[in-house]
């Protein structure tokens, strides 16, 4: 593992700790029997019953659970010891079985070196990519864990969203590049559900919606559709308004910006 995913961990790890006490992961309404999956992966992968699913970069296994209950056969992976091990408490705690539902230790990037098998799905989700330093290696691990004729499925924050800085009701902030190649470095104590980290420094990387497209395709995926919707699933920016279906969007009238993308791909049989 590179430098830079190296201290990415070690934030992680900390927040894998932080955030199944959260209200924004609500651990306790999930163990009573609710997805944390969003209305869009749902709908837009379909049904997985009966299927094998790879889940690349699963945090404390959530969402990973949430699919073994739609009735696939799940392999959740993360680079954060902290996450793998919370992730196994909680399959135990909801009784899902542990030949159901595994979780791997491994950074994305390395995944090949940890992990056997080919899988029907390969899905990931919501603030996973701007995480990884090489997006050409990111498809091609996906490729190479896809079964012949499998689907990949990514719902993600849109890149676009990561070049604005603040907004109000008439106008977004656009601050931060949308094109670029290098890490940037970042110190923050918080994240999207908690604060008061320790480990503040972090490195993330623009991939640009073509970037990412493009990838895929070089991997020798078949893209079905390249989705982009003004919605996004928690509250980036305080102007955002919630809907009665979980999304965050502009108030009406405002400009709206794509602010989450999602992807579907085949792997040719
Ligand atoms: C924003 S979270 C994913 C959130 C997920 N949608 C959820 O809400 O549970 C990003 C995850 O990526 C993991 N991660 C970041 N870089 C990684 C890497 N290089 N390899 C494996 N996991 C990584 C982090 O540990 C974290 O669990």
């Amino acid at each position: 593992m590179d430098e830079f995913h190296a201290t990415n961990r070690d934030h992680w790890d900390e927040l894998a700790d932080l955030h199944p006490t959260t209200e924004f992961y609500d651990v306790d309404g999930f163990v009573a029997g609710e997805s944390s999956l969003m209305d869009l992966e749902r709908e837009e992968l379909g049904s997985v019953d009966g299927k094998s699913l790879l889940h690349l970069q699963c945090h404390f296994g959530m969402d990973t659970l949430s699919w073994a209950r739609e009735g696939a056969t799940v392999t959740g992976v993360d680079f954060s010891p902290t996450a793998i091990e919370t992730a196994r408490e909680l399959r135990d705690e909801v009784g899902i079985d542990a030949e159901q539902a595994r979780f791997v230790e491994s950074d994305v990037l390395e995944l090949p070196d940890a992990l056997d098998g080919e899988f029907d799905i390969v899905f990931t989700s919501y603030g996973v990519i701007y995480w990884l330093s090489d997006i050409d290696r990111w498809a091609e691990v996906i490729d190479h864990f896809l079964e012949p004729g499998g689907t990949f499925y990514i719902a993600e924050i849109h890149p676009v969203v990561g070049s604005v800085s603040e907004t109000n009701e008439e106008w977004a902030r656009f601050e931060y590049p949308y094109f670029s190649g290098e890490a940037h470095r970042i110190e923050s104590g918080e994240s999207y559900a908690g604060d008061g980290l320790e480990n503040k420094t972090t490195f993330e990387w623009e991939h640009t919606t073509g970037e990412i497209v493009t990838a895929l395709v070089d991997a020798g995926l078949e893209i079905e559709f390249v989705h982009e919707f003004p919605k996004l699933c928690y509250e980036r920016f305080p102007t955002l308004v919630e809907g009665d279906d979980g999304w965050w969007r502009f108030p009406i009238g405002d400009p709206e910006i794509p602010m989450t993308l999602s992807i579907r791909a085949t792997k040719r049989a």
